[in-house]
């Protein structure tokens, strides 16, 4: 008798979208009481290969066994009821329903565990009589989670369930996942970000163009290693702080105050200034005001104070319409990617005539143009599609996102504004998307960065702005910052030096 059944062994499985052979016979085996990391470039075939086993697709070739025995998962029900859970990265929750209902929701009768049980058990503080709409979207996803959990899943896949979480969200999320492993379940997760895959995996297994090149134990890899087998070739992870003269204030905020319809103060007295030729980065926890601040660059948030002038002149006021026509561009990567501005069943040149569009009304649409700067698009940032008539919501989600980039990029702004770029990206495409916006600094690019990651503030940007519940806390050099300094202005609090001055 064979000792260690796989909870999942794939043997050559195979799917092919038109063209694409987005699975190339995929032999892949999950363990029970064992974490896998799935790790591949955008595009390689991850979320299709999930979504065979959750019921989504079915393969053109090959098997699936579960717990040793030949499936066909023909439904998202099929998958249930073999104790697959799938936790996507759009959830589909019912907002004015509390948590406990949704978890109800249509499972009258296949309940194996009370969410009561299973958040005892998981050390899980879901309120489950909160409303979904009052949820972050880190409580949503722990109400995906009891979801599939209390149907008796025992297999989970996760796909990018970190992408738009903090890293407070992200430590609590692997402390569930370290408990579920305890409790033998076997679990695929999906993540770009490298320091991840090291701090949360066993294992790691590898698709490259849709073919599995391969699986290491995680303690036998690093970061170098990781990137070699995703890639194909050797990949500098240095990321560059491009050289140049900073040149005149672009723009200008002053004393900027914003006020929600509910009274809650989300900016208070921000003033800073941005210069041509320059990236200022501007960290913050999540929630300190970074949104605020975009939208009312934008002109799609009213101020309640203060300025903000683009070369000498008021921009407040302006509707986002005049205000992309004076030269700023905005491109905010939101928790749904799908849900800024693009229109998932066009295809990338419709999409780009949009915004053209929007910015000139009157012009006539020039298709022909639009599908030569798509051309364009597609070739210098490397997204993967199948051709230009291909819908947006057909691409896989990082090329999705460089769309949405190249897209901002292709209206030539004076003030580029630019929120969690990189989320869901790739380590190449990352890369890549830090060499287009120093390209833009060099072309005397104003940028605003909105980041997460300190490391990546600290050697891309020029100078940052530190952000504390809607205050400006503080405006350091990135030469002469640490990421102590910033976490102690992200926090609020004031250093040494300033407590012997205070
Ligand atoms: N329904 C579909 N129709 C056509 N092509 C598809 C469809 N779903 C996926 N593809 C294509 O299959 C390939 C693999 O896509 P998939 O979404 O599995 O990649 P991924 O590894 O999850 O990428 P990402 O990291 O960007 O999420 C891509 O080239 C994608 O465009
Ligand atoms: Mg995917």
């Amino acid at each position: 008798m064979k000792h260690d059944m796989p909870a999942i062994q794939l043997i050559g499985l195979t799917k092919t979208f038109g063209t694409v052979k987005a699975n190339d016979h995929i032999n892949l085996d999950v363990h029970s009481g064992e974490i896998l990391a799935l790790l591949g470039e955008n595009g390689s075939g991850k979320t299709t290969l999930m979504n065979m086993l959750s019921g989504i697709y079915q393969p053109d070739e090959g098997n699936i066994f579960i717990k040793g025995k030949a499936v066909n998962i023909r439904s998202p029900k099929d998958a249930i009821n073999l104790g697959i859970g799938m936790i996507h990265q759009h959830f589909k929750l019912v907002d004015l329903f509390t948590a406990r209902e949704n978890i109800q929701l249509g499972q009258r009768n296949n309940q194996a565990f009370s969410p009561d049980e299973v958040c005892k058990k998981l050390g899980l503080k879901t309120d489950l009589d909160k409303k979904i709409y009052n949820m972050s979207v880190s409580e949503k996803q722990s109400v995906e989670i009891l979801k599939v959990l209390t149907r008796g899943a025992d297999i989970l896949i996760l796909d990018e369930p970190t992408a738009v979480l903090t890293p407070q969200e992200i430590e609590s999320l692997f402390k569930i996942l370290r408990a579920m492993k305890e409790d033998g379940k076997a679990i695929v997760i999906i993540t770009h970000k490298l320091e991840e895959v090291m701090n949360i995996s066993d294992r790691v297994a590898v698709l490259h163009k849709g073919v599995n090149v391969g699986s290491i134990d995680t303690a036998k890899a690093d970061r170098f290693v990781l990137t070699q087998m995703m890639v194909g070739r050797q990949v500098d992870l240095q990321i560059k702080r491009a050289l140049a003269k900073t040149g005149d204030t672009i723009l200008d905020v002053h004393q900027l105050s914003i006020t929600a319809a509910d009274g809650q103060k989300e900016l208070q007295s921000v003033s800073f200034q941005l210069h041509a030729g320059e990236i200022l980065g501007v960290a913050g926890v999540a929630g300190s005001g970074q949104k605020a601040l975009c939208e009312a660059i934008a002109g799609l948030q009213e101020i309640s104070g203060g300025s903000i002038l683009l070369d000498g002149k008021r921009i407040d006021g302006l509707s986002p319409r005049d205000i992309i026509k004076r030269g700023v561009s905005m491109a905010f990567i939101p928790e749904d990617r799908l849900g800024m501005g693009l229109v998932g069943s066009m295809n990338i040149p419709d999409n780009l005539l949009l915004k053209t569009y929007r910015e000139q009304p009157g012009i006539l649409l020039n298709r022909k143009s639009a599908k030569n700067e798509a051309a364009r698009m597609i070739e210098g940032l490397d997204i993967s599609t199948p051709g230009l008539n291909t819908p947006v919501q057909k691409l896989s989600g990082g090329n999705v996102q460089k769309v949405l980039l190249g897209r901002e990029i292709s209206l030539s702004p004076k003030v580029l504004i630019t929120a969690y770029p990189v989320r869901g990206l790739d380590i190449g495409a990352s890369m890549r998307i830090y060499d287009m916006l120093n390209e833009q600094k060099l072309k005397g690019v104003a940028v605003l960065f909105i980041g997460e990651d300190l490391d990546v503030l600290l050697s891309l940007c020029d100078r940052i702005a530190v952000l504390s519940s809607g205050r400006l806390t503080a405006i350091v050099d990135s030469k002469f910052a640490t990421k102590a300094l910033l976490g102690m202005k992200m926090a609020g609090l004031r250093t040494d030096k300033e407590d012997a001055y205070a």
